[in-house]
């Protein structure tokens, strides 16, 4: 398929991978994913913008080919990770001319990561410019948005802005530019929850950066490009605001309906009050839409039951993902059920002990829950919305 052109000689030169189905082995994909790739023409030099995923190399290479793409000067690097560096090994082949221009941290990772040589490698100093003739690349060092090798390249004379995964999403498209849709803010909120979150305060940062450049486009690494770029960097500015929402997240596992029963009972006493909630089944629900409401959530409450003598393995698995997902949540409270003895809650607490949630007093139950038992449950409902109050959140 011919390229699209973006702006004055800019071009995309990505692919779509529809089928994808989950990330990192992690993540799961809703619509697949797109790796960006972008070739840049210069009256002078000729480059191209993270290459892709090793699986899709062949196809990208004929891509190449079909669009006569003759001659590559450069190949910028903006970040190690395979799915947008996995080619350049094929690419160096290609275009035996070419050179990879990168930072020290990607350079090191490309050398260790795909075995790229040494000469084969040009290093950058931040704010660093390369001329292609009519157009000039400056790199912007990002680190933290998502590795510690992540760069920006921004194309001056344009007014471009090459993001790097930094306001991606994972999303397919046939048009490159982006089309404002409930469905690419969500995709973008699930891809920023699961990706950007753990480094919030850079985000918070790199927004404000880019806010200040007023560029043209935004072009990242996975989704469509924006042309409108207050739109993406707006939704970032609410993602990574300090104050969470009125929203309480509720992961939980439940073999018989016991800790299922008392969720569902906090959840609509909450509701009641005010405070909206989202209950999500850890066996069955998808852990993007849990990782998505962890961006507003001012509280967690887990919910277990009791396994071998502590929460059960998949509960631990949810609690360890929250806390390296580093969510603004303030408050927590922990609920389950159990038979005979154990600890139920040590180890759930002590996975979530990053997040300093201020936890509100426990509730373990033996077995089904009982009148007393929804009596404490009303005292956690209550004890969740003077604090949801004393933020000023209802
Ligand atoms: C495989 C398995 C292991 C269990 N191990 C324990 C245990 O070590 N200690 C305990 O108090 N209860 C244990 N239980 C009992 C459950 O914790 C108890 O039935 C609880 O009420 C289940 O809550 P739920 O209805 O929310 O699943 C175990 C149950 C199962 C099925
Ligand atoms: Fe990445
Ligand atoms: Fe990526």
């Amino acid at each position: 398929m011919k390229f699209q052109e973006i702006k004055n000689n800019i071009y995309y030169c990505g692919l779509n991978d529809c089928d994808r189905r989950i990330f990192d082995e992690l993540i799961p994909l809703e619509h697949g994913t797109s790796y960006n790739s972008y070739l840049v023409k210069g009256s002078e030099k000729t480059a191209i913008i993270d290459t892709m995923y090793p699986p899709k190399t062949k196809e990208y290479l004929k891509r190449l080919v079909d669009n006569q793409v003759g001659k590559v000067d450069y190949i910028i690097a903006n970040h190690g990770e395979q799915d947008h560096s996995g080619s350049i090994p094929a690419l160096l082949e290609k275009y035996p001319n070419a050179i990879v221009i990168t930072n020290p941290k990607c350079a090191e990772n490309i050398k260790s990561m795909l075995h790229v040589p040494d000469e084969k490698i040009r290093v950058i100093a931040d704010g660093e410019e390369v001329s292609l003739g009519d157009k000039t690349l400056k790199f912007i060092f990002a680190p933290g948005v998502h590795w510690p090798d992540t760069m920006f390249t921004y194309i001056k004379e344009d007014n471009v802005l090459c993001t790097c995964d930094f306001l991606g999403a994972h999303y397919t498209f046939s048009d490159v530019f982006a089309v404002e849709s409930k469905e690419l803010e969500k995709s973008a909120k699930r891809y920023y929850a699961e990706i950007m979150m753990p480094f919030r305060m850079m985000c918070k940062k790199y927004t404000q950066m880019i806010k200040d450049m007023h560029v043209d486009v935004i072009l990242p690494s996975h989704g469509p490009v924006y042309t409108n770029p207050d739109y993406i960097l707006d939704l970032y500015a609410d993602w990574t605001a300090d104050a969470p929402k009125n929203l309480v997240t509720m992961p939980y596992v439940s073999m018989y309906n016991s800790t299922k029963e008392m969720i569902e009972y906090l959840s609509n006493k909450l509701e009641e009050n005010g405070i909206q909630t989202f209950k999500f089944d850890i066996v069955d629900d998808d852990l993007g839409d849990l990782a998505m409401s962890l961006v507003d959530a001012a509280t967690i409450v887990m919910g277990t039951s009791m396994v071998l003598a502590g929460p059960h393995p998949m509960a631990v698995n949810v609690a360890y993902l929250a806390a390296v997902l580093r969510p603004k949540a303030k408050f927590g409270a922990l609920i389950g059920s159990y038979g005979w003895g154990g600890n139920l809650f040590g180890k759930i607490g002590e996975l979530l002990a990053p997040l300093k949630l201020d936890l509100i007093e426990p509730l373990q139950v033996k077995g089904k829950p009982k009148e007393e038992d929804f009596k404490k449950l009303d005292e956690i409902a209550q004890a969740i919305y003077e604090k949801h109050k004393s933020l000023n959140l209802v």
